[in-house]
Formats: C-alpha cells, structure tokens, sequence
C-alpha cells in the first residue's frame, strides 16, 4: 500500500494547508491511505467537528489527536460516533471514542490505526508499550489486517525510539506526533516498521513549534506570564511522511513529504 501520514495541522494555515494538499498527495503519490494529526487545528488548541469533517471531505482516512483531545469540547459526543477519529488508547478506562480503530480504505483494505501517548514530560497515564501488547494481541498484521499504523504521541525522542523498536516488525509504520520539528531519521527499522521520530507540524516554520513567536520567546526569556500565545499565521509547510507496504504490510520505504512554506520540499518518486 501507499500510504502519507500528516503531522499536527497547527491553526488555520496548517489545516488549510493540508486541505488543499491531501488531494492532491492522494493524486500524485497515487496513495491508499491517508492519516493526519489534528490535535492543533482549531487556533493550536483542540479539533472542533467541523474541522474533522472537512479533512474526512479533503480525503484524510484517519484523525488522530493527542494530549490537547479534549480542548474542543464539542468533539466529545462526536468521537463517540465516529470511528475514524483516534484519541490515545492508553486515556483511562471509560474516556469517550476510541484509541484503535479498523479503518476501511477506499479499495476495502483494512488498516489498524492506533495512538499511543509518551510519559515522559507528559501526563501520567497508563503504560502506552503494555497498552499496544495488548492491542497487538488481539489484532495482528497479516491477520485480517493489511496495515498498522502506530501514531507515538511524546515529547522525549528516547522514548519515541523504544517504542518503535518495541514493535518493530508488528506495525507498518510507527511515527512520532506532539514535537511539531520534522525528525531526519525516517528509516525502515530491522524487522521492517517503517519509523520516524517526529513528521513535523503543518504549519508556519516562523514560529516556536508553531505558535507566534515573540510571546512564545518572552515566557522563555522573562519567566513572566504574558500574552496568550497564539498560531503563527504565515504560509504553512505541509510535513510528514510516505510509506511504501509489501504485501506482509511490512514498510519497503519511508520517505519525507514536505511542501510548501519555509522548509525545503522533499516529495517521493512513485
Ligand atoms: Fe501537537
Ligand atoms: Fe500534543
């Protein structure tokens, strides 16, 4: 399969960005699947249902979020009836949605899409590697299922790597979220994950992981509250990463996709 996955849309300029992008990545990298991070999307703070049903329109498959799920609240009734929308599994027993799902692609494959958040500089939650043994337990790779994709929401690069060698050769593609700097170690790791430390936001690269940067650089530099941070609005680069399956769902490439904005493009040859 050929499938992108997207990093945090960050605001306006990153989900517009990636609205006019995601069809036409489906188009050009002839793709199977594709996932997007909107943990971001409404003003850097959550993903309101409207946001979610335009991506699902632009032909995003999946939406996964992250530790800022919940900062629209009117996402909560929704994630309980729609499937394609994945907050963390390990969230505590009874949180509202889902933390796996079997998507359907639009060639009827099914694809197992899981997130999991990191504890390191986190909240204290359950354990996210017993949380995917269990997941990986009772649905397999080949086993009814053509891809895994594992999304790592973390902060720390350490424990994203863990993870992904954790389940090297369970998942197709395993991709850190939550750190909103694209990472240059997209790899296919020993037992054939396809893996990546960060995809990098969709979002304005002038700015501190997205977020305006002068009040962004006066809370590190006076150690005062001041202005509220908001979305830095310049022209957003869309980032994340390309995955090549066989068909053992095992990844035979990783590529970065980069496009627009201020980092350099990167796009794969199909
Ligand atoms: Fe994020
Ligand atoms: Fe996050």
């Amino acid at each position: 399969m050929k499938i992108v996955i997207l990093g945090d849309l960050l605001g306006r300029t990153g989900r517009e960005a990636a609205l006019k992008a995601i069809p036409q990545l489906r188009e050009t990298l002839k793709l199977d699947f594709l996932a997007v991070n909107g943990e971001n999307a409404s003003h850097g703070f959550g993903l309101a249902p409207d946001m979610a049903e335009a991506l699902f329109a632009a032909g995003a498959d999946a939406i996964t979020l992250g530790n800022h799920a919940w900062d629209r609240r009117e996402i909560i009734p929704y994630i309980a009836q729609e499937k394609r929308l994945i907050r963390p599994l390990n969230f505590p027993p009874g949180t509202p949605g889902s933390g796996a799902s079997v998507v359907t692609a639009r060639d009827g494959r099914r694809v197992l899409v899981a997130q999991l958040m990191g504890r390191l500089f986190m909240d204290p939650l359950d354990c996210p590697f017993q949380a995917t043994e269990g997941l990986l337990g009772r649905q397999r790779l080949g086993n009814g299922l053509d891809a895994v994709l594992l999304d790592f929401h973390a902060e720390a690069t350490s424990e994203k790597m863990a993870f992904g060698h954790a389940f090297d050769g369970r998942a197709s593609v395993i991709f850190g979220t939550h750190t909103h700097v694209p990472t240059a170690d997209h790899q296919v790791l020993p037992n054939g994950t396809g893996y990546v430390t960060d995809l990098g936001m969709c979002g304005d690269y002038d700015s501190v992981i997205g977020m305006g940067k002068e009040p962004a650089m006066a809370r590190f530099i006076r150690k005062m509250p001041g202005e509220r941070l908001a979305p830095a609005e310049g022209e957003a680069t869309v980032c994340g990463v390309f995955v090549e399956t066989d068909d053992k769902g095992l990844a035979l490439r990783v590529e970065p996709v980069r496009l627009g904005g201020r980092l350099r493009p990167e796009m794969p040859k199909v």
